[in-house]
């Protein structure tokens, strides 16, 4: 007998009416010791098991516990129910494991309401709910989204270096990867560390992006993108802030600042549509979710919209594309800042945008997604193209509604020697770089690219507010359990 998915079953249970089948999964719940809720991941929706009571022995019905694994052999029938259109009466019902109870009653496996702090906790057991299943279902069909984009659109997927002797950004945010015994560090002559003795023979760290090396690769392929973990060791303990975290970085030869634009809108929306049009259970499940999470608000913190209108609204719209300084004159004058309600007041031209202000422009002034663009040189990465002013580049970051900044991203300085001299003036080491430099050398082509956080992106589709639930095992300050 074939063993099918919930999932297919319940699509496409016609042809099944009146057969029986065998189905496997885990209990959510078993209601008057006759109805199991049967549920194996790959749907929301459960399948309504009956039990005969008479059918079986005594002991069966006992072991059948919330959490329980079970193969159940039995026939489709048309449901009685409402909620549902079928169900199975089961013939056959064999346990395939144990539950321990009174370990059990200590979980998150129990039918109850658990906060996400204690669901965090309980990483490994969290799959397992409705809410955490759902997410990660999403987050699944955000990465193949991401893919067909590219692959759709005649990009390359290229894997970029984990492990690397570049610090990409020039922010010094990295952790060092070493093979020595922290104990016994060798040192040279002066006390400094000696990395030549070291595994890689150089100072090595965990990668905060792949953008230098996959710059080479489009130097050959013309279209390609990197997508893979990222690490950053910043102290910043946020809910929109992770050690460890996925990057996709595209980048395109020829493309101008304006092509960047289009592409990062162009790719969002895909995505965005994607996930609306192929993840419409789970997304309804946390439509009603977020709506029930608003109810627990002030009425002013409320959303204006529910989940799934504002995704719909955000594929809709054209983004608002703003100079940086636009947005400076727009900040500086506006209600917030002239009565301190910024803990970062804005003050002049040249400071860097907190997520306050993000939010501000994003939320309140345009009340739509926003690109920012040309920024002060001084505030970003070194490689980033240098407008004719002197003193902005052609940078761009794209800012959600609730996240603030989703991607960051330039058009890049093709000129070898303005980019050496902003090298050299942001301190960024020539030597570690030198393959990079090459691609200045030969047949150096206007290019951008740009990089989307993957967990912001799931924050924002889920309607979720911690970026610690939308990673299966989050790593951040003090935490790496699992
Ligand atoms: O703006 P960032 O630092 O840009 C880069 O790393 C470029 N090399 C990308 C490129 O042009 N190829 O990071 C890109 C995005 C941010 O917009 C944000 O969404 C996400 O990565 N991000 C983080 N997400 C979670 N936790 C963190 N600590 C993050 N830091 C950045
Ligand atoms: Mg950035």
């Amino acid at each position: 007998m074939k063993r099918q998915t919930i999932k297919s079953l319940l699509a496409d249970y016609k042809k099944v009416l009146h057969h029986d089948i065998t189905v496997q999964g885990w209990v959510r719940a078993f209601r008057s010791n006759r109805f199991i809720a049967l549920n194996d991941g790959s749907t929301i929706n459960n399948l309504q098991v009956v039990v005969d009571f008479e059918s079986f022995d005594e002991e069966t019905i006992k072991n059948i516990k919330t959490a329980s694994s079970l193969k159940i052999v039995g026939e489709v029938v048309e449901s009685q129910g409402a909620g549902q259109n079928i169900e199975i009466i089961a013939k056959k019902i064999e346990i395939l494991g144990d539950n321990f109870s009174e370990d059990l009653e200590k979980t998150v496996l129990q039918p109850k309401k658990h906060s996400l702090e204690v669901l965090r906790d309980q990483a490994h057991l969290r799959f397992r709910t409705n809410l955490f299943s759902a997410v990660f279902r999403i987050r699944h069909a955000i990465s193949f989204a991401i893919h067909k984009f590219f692959n759709d659109g005649e990009f390359f997927y290229i894997h970029t270096p984990l492990i690397t002797g570049a610090d990409a950004e020039g922010a010094g945010e990295m952790f060092s990867v070493t093979g020595f015994d922290l104990n016994e560090v060798p040192r040279t002559e002066d006390g400094s560390v000696d990395y030549e003795s070291d595994f890689f023979g150089k100072k090595t760290s965990l990668t905060v992006s792949g953008q230098l090396n996959v710059e080479t690769a489009m130097m050959g392929l013309g279209r390609v993108y990197t997508f893979g973990p990222t690490f950053r060791a910043e102290n910043s303990n946020t809910t929109r802030h992770l050690a460890e975290f996925w990057m996709v970085e595209p980048e395109v030869a020829f493309n101008d600042l304006e092509d960047n634009i289009d592409l990062a809108e162009d790719f969002l929306k895909f995505v965005i549509s994607y996930v609306l049009e192929n993840c419409k259970d789970d997304l309804e499940f946390l439509d009603k979710r977020f709506a029930e999470e608003q109810k627990q608000k002030p009425e002013k913190d409320r959303a204006k919209e529910g989940l799934i209108e504002k995704l719909e609204n955000v594929v809709k719209k054209r983004f608002m594309r703003v100079s940086y300084s636009e947005a400076i004159e727009i900040l500086m004058n506006s209600k917030e800042n002239k009565k301190g309600k910024f803990q970062f007041p804005v003050e002049a031209w040249g400071c860097d945008l907190q997520s306050e202000h993000e939010r501000y422009l994003v939320e309140k002034h345009f009340e739509s997604p926003v690109v920012l663009f040309d920024y002060p040189a001084e505030i970003k990465a070194f490689y980033m193209k240098l407008n004719e002013d002197g003193k902005t580049v052609r940078a761009m970051d794209v800012l959600f509604p609730g996240i603030g900044e989703i991607i960051g991203g330039s058009q890049r300085e093709e000129k070898l020697s303005v980019l050496k001299a902003k090298m050299e003036k942001m301190k960024v080491d020539e030597h570690e770089l030198w393959w990079y430099l090459d691609t200045r050398k030969f047949g150096s082509v206007p290019h951008s690219g740009f990089g989307l956080g993957l967990e912001r992106l799931v924050l924002f589709i889920t309607g979720m507010t911690n970026i610690r639930d939308v990673i299966p095992f989050p790593r951040t300050p003090k935490t790496a359990e699992f």
